[in-house]
């Protein structure tokens, strides 16, 4: 591991529920795989069942494999407590049926990590008629997190929302006026500024719910992964300028592989010393600072009005689920 900071190797008990969104690939595949390779009980939340069963019998492969190495805090069960569920984020309709499925298990849920997340998509909407990269990268998670939270209030101590944001999130405006980007066409539309503010979203987020959760077993904090070799580049694989950007990374060393970009993301969800520590936005496994933006309260108010209004239009928000989230 070098001498940069990592997560500890503690044996994490079966029964400890951690629910990773995006699982299937990338950094929410190493996330979930080594947390379930120390003992969790792992839902992956994937929107293709195809892949995540494929992810599953890899990371099993790799389990058999790190046990062979004698690899620290890794357990030694026949096969790691995986387990797919299916979650669109690109659908509302999707997210609560998500969450109808977990409830109707009866489980408790420990950890939370919304790590699913598209980048730089062009300007696209979704049947619900928000823009792409808001919905998936924000609001769906957002929606799942409200839901869950009396699950979470009522699973013992040290419950945590883990919200995989991004450094991209100080190439934001927060503008309640355009933050569906009607305004703009396919050229105007600002991809990276788009991105951008979702993931500003996701950090204004973890303010306002701590707001509401102080005193409470559950805690929200937020990370940038680092810039990671993933399948993330997928949707901007046109726009030269970005894909020189990351040329460059890799070039000069900077680029992680998907488990060195999984470490934060590790770290905040297991390590026992992070136990109720809340507001923090983490890079590299540290406390870091975020854009000035993020810290208005005021706007995260805003925010926090405007998302609800989202979600009550279409009845994703009943009354008992506000008042969990308000704290009462
Ligand atoms: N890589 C980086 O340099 C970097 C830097 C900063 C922040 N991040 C953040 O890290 C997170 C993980 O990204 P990554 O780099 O690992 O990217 P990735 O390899 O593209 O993985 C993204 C994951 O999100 C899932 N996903 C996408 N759209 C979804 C939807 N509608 N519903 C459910 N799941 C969906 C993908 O599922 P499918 O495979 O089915 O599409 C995949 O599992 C993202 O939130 C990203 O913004 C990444």
């Amino acid at each position: 591991m070098g001498g940069h900071l990592s997560f500890p190797r503690a044996t994490l008990p079966k029964e400890r529920i951690v629910i990773v969104t995006g699982a299937n690939t990338g950094i929410g595949y190493e996330t979930a795989k080594w947390i379930a390779m120390m003992g969790a009980t792992v839902i992956l939340a994937c929107r293709s069942e195809e892949r995540a069963k494929e992810a599953m019998t890899r990371m099993n492969a790799e389990f058999e494999a790190e046990k062979d190495r004698k690899t620290e805090g890794v357990v030694d069960y026949s096969e790691l407590s995986i387990e797919f569920m299916k979650l669109d984020c690109a659908s509302l309709q999707s997210v609560m049926d998500f969450i109808k499925k977990f409830k109707e298990s009866g489980r408790q849920l420990h950890v939370l990590v919304c790590n699913a997340g598209i980048a730089l998509h062009k300007q696209a909407y979704t049947a619900e008629g928000y823009e792409l990269m808001f919905q998936v990268n924000y609001l769906s998670q957002y929606l799942l997190a409200a839901h869950l939270l009396p699950i979470m209030k009522t699973s013992g101590e040290d419950c945590r929302i883990v919200l995989v944001s991004s450094e991209a999130h100080r190439l934001s405006e927060f503008n309640l006026d355009r933050i569906q980007g009607k305004q703009f066409n396919e050229q105007s539309f600002g991809r990276m500024l788009f991105y951008g503010n979702s993931k500003l979203f996701q950090i204004m987020q973890m303010y306002s719910m701590n707001r509401r959760l102080l005193n409470s077993n559950v805690t929200v904090v937020s990370l940038h992964p680092g810039i990671v070799e993933t399948e993330v580049t997928r949707n901007f694989k046109d726009m030269t300028s970005m894909s020189l950007l990351l040329s460059v990374s890799k070039f000069f060393g900077k680029a992680k592989n998907p488990f060195e970009g999984a470490e934060t993301s590790i770290n905040a969800a297991v390590n026992s010393d992070l136990k109720g520590v809340r507001d923090v936005y983490y890079v590299d496994c540290k406390p870091s600072n975020v854009n000035s933006l993020a810290r208005n309260t005021q706007s995260q108010e805003s925010l926090w009005a405007y998302t609800q209004d989202c979600l009550k239009k279409g009845a994703f928000l009943p009354d008992d689920i506000v008042k969990c989230l308000e704290g009462e």
